[in-house]
């Protein structure tokens, strides 16, 4: 069993970016510019946001998190992010999800630029991700095709299960494993919460991605010998003994799973770090595509 090591890859991109950046500043320009909006005080949302945050800096990327309050109006927030559409020196930016139950996500996605939406959640780049065009790709199943090709496992013709279909995972990263592309051209089955027999399915799989926010969901049982194991799942379980008081736990039963698969993510360190990095990769496509290189 191969640990797909996402800190590692991650810190790998990172230092690429970071390279990248070295030579803008030696040439006089400014660096890429990626800002986040935060509404309201849910906890994982600010560890996120602050690691987004913290990337850059470590980088040479500039930030700006704007921190709303929970009691944010929706007009309020369309506001600013109509100010971040057109504030010249933000090459990028995010809202963070989950929003607070009374604004519309949705009203708030179709309002970001789709030049700025590094996440691509806008109708416009996830459309232009599905039909194989030039877009920006949500960062998590991003993270997870990077990794697969920087570990070079090859899924072509192989059969990819998806637990979870998720806008922000499990619908993309059908999407991407399928696509006619390098890595892709996998066969690809999209299970979610009216699945029927769902280990049935995932028996069947090369690869399995999990992305339902289950902890401990995925067993051995439920796997092939060699499966390819992606973990999606962050779910933060209480632990009176953890100095935080919770331990984050993915969707994978990792030590009763291990050695079955033939390549698994670690939670925490698999597709997490890998999840940042790629936003940072979109922060620097969208610079590139509007700073005079
Ligand atoms: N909430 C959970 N994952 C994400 C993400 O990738 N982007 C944003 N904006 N919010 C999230």
């Amino acid at each position: 069993m191969i640990i797909l090591d996402g800190k590692k890859t991650s810190n790998d991109i990172k230092s690429e970016l970071s390279v990248l950046v070295d030579e803008l500043m030696k040439k006089g320009k400014r660096p890429p510019h990626l800002a986040a909006v935060l509404v309201g005080n849910d906890g994982a949302s600010l560890t996120y946001v602050g690691s987004k945050v913290r990337s850059c800096e470590k980088i040479g990327y500039l930030s700006t998190l704007i921190h709303l309050p929970e009691t944010t109006s929706e007009d309020e927030l369309l506001q600013q992010i109509n100010s971040l559409n057109t504030d010249k020196e933000v090459d990028g930016f995010i809202v963070q999800l989950p929003l607070p139950k009374h604004i519309d996500e949705e009203k708030v996605l179709m309002a970001v630029d789709p030049h700025k939406d590094v996440d691509g959640f806008h109708p416009t780049n996830f459309g232009k991700m599905a039909l194989d065009m030039e877009s920006f790709v949500p960062a998590t199943p991003y993270g997870i095709v990077e990794l697969l090709d920087r570990y070079r496992i090859d899924i072509s013709g192989k059969h990819a299960v998806v637990i979870g279909r998720s806008n922000i995972v499990g619908r993309p990263m059908s999407i991407l494993l399928s696509r006619k592309s390098s890595p892709g051209n996998a066969t690809v089955t999209l299970t979610h919460s009216r699945t029927k027999n769902l280990k049935a399915i995932t028996k069947e799989a090369d690869i399995v991605v999990s992305a339902l926010g289950v902890p401990n969901f995925l067993t051995q049982d439920m796997i092939k010998q060699g499966a390819i194991i992606i973990d999606v799942g962050i779910t933060r379980v209480p632990d009176d003994s953890k100095p935080k008081g919770y331990v984050i736990t993915g969707d994978v039963n990792y030590e009763n799973v291990k050695e079955k698969a033939s390549y698994i993510t670690p939670v925490p360190g698999g597709v997490g770090p890998m999840t940042i990095a790629m936003l940072l990769q979109n922060t620097y496509h969208a610079y590139s595509r509007y700073a005079d290189l």
